[in-house]
């Protein structure tokens, strides 16, 4: 589980998908690993969120992030069903301390320099930045960066394949976040479509 997070800054893409449907989870974390992503954050937006986290979970060498992670009581039923990662929209104590207690690596989300702040003293360095186009882009995160030279930001809500190289250029960006390379359609229907994005995503980004 440790090794979450070297995942992440290996591959520096984390997709984000909310799926409707568990049976979809273990197809999708297969096309994922074929495109050179052994990682996705799986939301608990939808009913199914933490059933297909397990799914994906159970897939070996695939690493699984569960999402919107809002409560302590959410964070142990995704460590429960196999998550090494908890990713949150915003910053809760709470839930970075019972992360911090089951061993797993919490990101949780932040949107300005206070909440920054907060994340650091709770001893958080890997933070996502959310919603990362509206906020202001790479530039609010060049700006970040000079107050706070030990966050790495994963920034996430807007990013796109045109978008990422430029987020992922800057020094203090662990991985780019986003839905762009696991579109709806093509998670039900052409799996290879997944991983062909899956792949382009990767090369774009990599150092
Ligand atoms: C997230 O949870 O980070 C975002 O919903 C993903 O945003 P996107 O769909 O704009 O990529």
């Amino acid at each position: 589980m440790s090794g979450a997070l070297e995942v992440l800054e290996r591959v520096r893409v984390l997709p984000v998908v909310s799926l409707d449907d568990a049976a979809l989870a273990r197809p999708l974390a297969e096309a994922l690993l074929a495109g050179g992503l052994p990682v996705a954050e799986i939301t608990l937006r939808t009913a199914a969120g933490l059933a297909a986290i397990a799914e994906a979970a159970a897939v070996p060498g695939f690493t699984v992030a569960a999402g919107t992670v809002l409560t302590a009581e959410q964070v142990d039923a995704c460590v429960d069903a196999g998550a090494g990662m908890i990713v949150s929209p915003g910053f809760d104590d709470a839930v970075v301390d019972r992360t911090r207690e089951r061993g797993a690596v919490a990101v949780p989300g932040v949107a300005t320099a206070s909440e920054v702040q907060r994340a650091l003293a709770a001893g958080c360095n890997d933070l996502k930045l959310f919603p990362a186009g509206l906020l202001g882009g790479p530039d609010l995160i060049r700006a970040l960066g000079a107050p706070f030279p030990q966050v790495r930001f994963v920034p996430s809500g807007g990013v796109s394949a045109a978008t990422a190289p430029a987020y992922a250029a800057l020094p203090n960006v662990a991985a780019v976040s986003g839905s762009w390379m696991v579109p709806a359609d093509a998670i039900a229907g052409d799996l290879s479509r997944v991983t062909a994005l899956a792949r382009e995503a990767v090369a774009a980004v990599a150092r």
